[in-house]
């Protein structure tokens, strides 16, 4: 017989509430939660909660000897830091949702988990209700594999979805974001892809036993998508998406990025919108598989928590052994993109060293230009994309030539 498992629960917003919900539901998880802990414990509440469940002293959690299993959704990345680590140095496993704190620390989260010989679960991480983690460190425990490509950030994709597919104003699609409990409290890192960055990260550890630091792989997101662009793609017949991935170039390297990408109706991912991801996984023979669902919102990540939850039951824990191996790919950014870029102002010519010049189209209203470049060049001026006059848009070629 498997033991009860007894949580404690860090953090009550949109997707602590939701796992209290579901918990409540799921009779064969055989679990329950003993104490939530929050910042602020007068804060009025919707959900009916018993007496005394709730906390605001970690140590009525950590020093608790029934409780077995900590659970850790809280909106702070420091925070989140200091729950996990603590928990981990007592020996008491964790599930966590904290994609920032993770992608930022994975390496030591590592060691600590096998000092102290616990574990440390975050399939909620990366794509919400997604079950993408596990299945790469799982299943693709291979040399096949070539690439993982798609939509990690719900946000992003619904405003996308609603400017490109119902013409509504890119800042109200963001505020409804915000209002359905998609969107970051700084929704920031939302539209500027850094939050698809560090689901990329954790993504690359399991997919190819690699970890990358976030500041060193190339983000730009959409928030100074136009009217034009969207004109543009339209004319194309493609779509914007804000598109991460992790790509093998031969057989000992891969390189990664997320950008926004035009999208051929031909590809998966062109048919996923609003707050759905879509996690694109190609390998040697066998092609392309394809995941999907809702990347965002306090339930399909509450249902991931419970499935971490449920493995926990079972003492499941990463082995990470893709890290181990001998032959492990190496990061390269020597790789060359081509993309579209869109200006006024800013001179792009001047500031991008393309290699070549594809297409070039000047007027009085907006110019853009279709070139080859050096994504290590990309990243090196990096800083000077920013300008809100500019966008850039991938044109993938990975794989173009394989693709029908
Ligand atoms: N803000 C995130 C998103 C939540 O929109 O995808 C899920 O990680």
């Amino acid at each position: 017989m498997k033991q009860t498992i007894k949580i404690g629960l860090f953090g009550f917003g949109t997707v602590g509430t939701s796992v209290y919900q579901v918990i409540a539901k799921a009779k064969n998880a055989h679990a329950e939660i003993r104490r939530i802990c929050v910042r602020d414990i007068e804060k009025p509440r919707n959900a009916i909660l018993p007496d005394g469940i709730l906390t605001d002293r970690p140590d009525d959690i950590f020093d608790d000897p029934t409780i077995n299993l900590i659970v850790e959704v809280v909106d702070n990345s420091e925070a989140s830091y200091s729950i996990v680590t603590e928990a981990l140095r007592r020996g008491i496993p964790v599930v966590s949702g904290s994609k920032a704190m993770i992608a930022s620390h994975l390496p030591e989260l590592m060691e600590l988990q096998d000092r102290y010989g616990t574990a440390l679960l975050y399939d909620a991480s990366s794509c919400g209700s997604i079950p993408v983690i596990r299945n790469l460190e799982e299943y693709y425990d291979n040399d096949l594999l070539l690439e993982v490509k798609g939509i990690l950030n719900g946000s992003s994709n619904y405003i996308l979805s609603r400017v490109f597919d119902h013409g509504e104003d890119y800042n109200s699609a963001l505020r409804k974001a915000q209002d359905l409990g998609f969107a970051e409290s700084d929704p920031t890192f939302d539209i500027s892809g850094i939050d698809s960055l560090y689901k990329l990260i954790i993504i690359t550890v399991h997919a190819l036993g690699v970890y990358v630091a976030p500041d060193r792989v190339l983000t730009y997101g959409i928030s100074t998508i136009h009217d034009d662009d969207i004109r543009y793609a339209r004319e194309k017949r493609v779509k914007i998406k804000l598109v991460a991935q992790v790509v093998k170039v031969g057989d000992s390297e891969f390189t990664m990025f997320v950008m926004p990408e035009f999208v051929d109706r031909s590809r998966y991912i062109y048919s996923v919108d609003n707050e759905y991801n879509g996690v694109v996984i190609r390998g040697e023979c066998y092609d392309r598989q394809f995941m999907f669902g809702k990347g965002a919102g306090g339930l399909p990540t509450a249902s991931s928590i419970l499935s971490d939850v449920m493995a926990r039951r079972h003492g499941y824990r990463y082995e990470y052994k893709k890290t181990g191996y001998i032959d492990t790919p190496a990061y390269t950014t020597d790789v060359t993109l081509r993309i579209y870029a869109r200006y006024a102002g800013t001179d792009i010519h001047a500031i991008l060293p393309f290699e070549k010049v594809r297409e070039q189209y000047i007027s009085e209203q907006g110019n853009y230009i279709i070139g080859d470049i050096s994504l290590s060049d990309l990243i090196a001026n990096r800083h000077l994309l920013d300008a809100p006059d500019v966008f850039i848009a991938n044109i993938p070629l990975f794989f173009s030539d394989r693709d029908d």
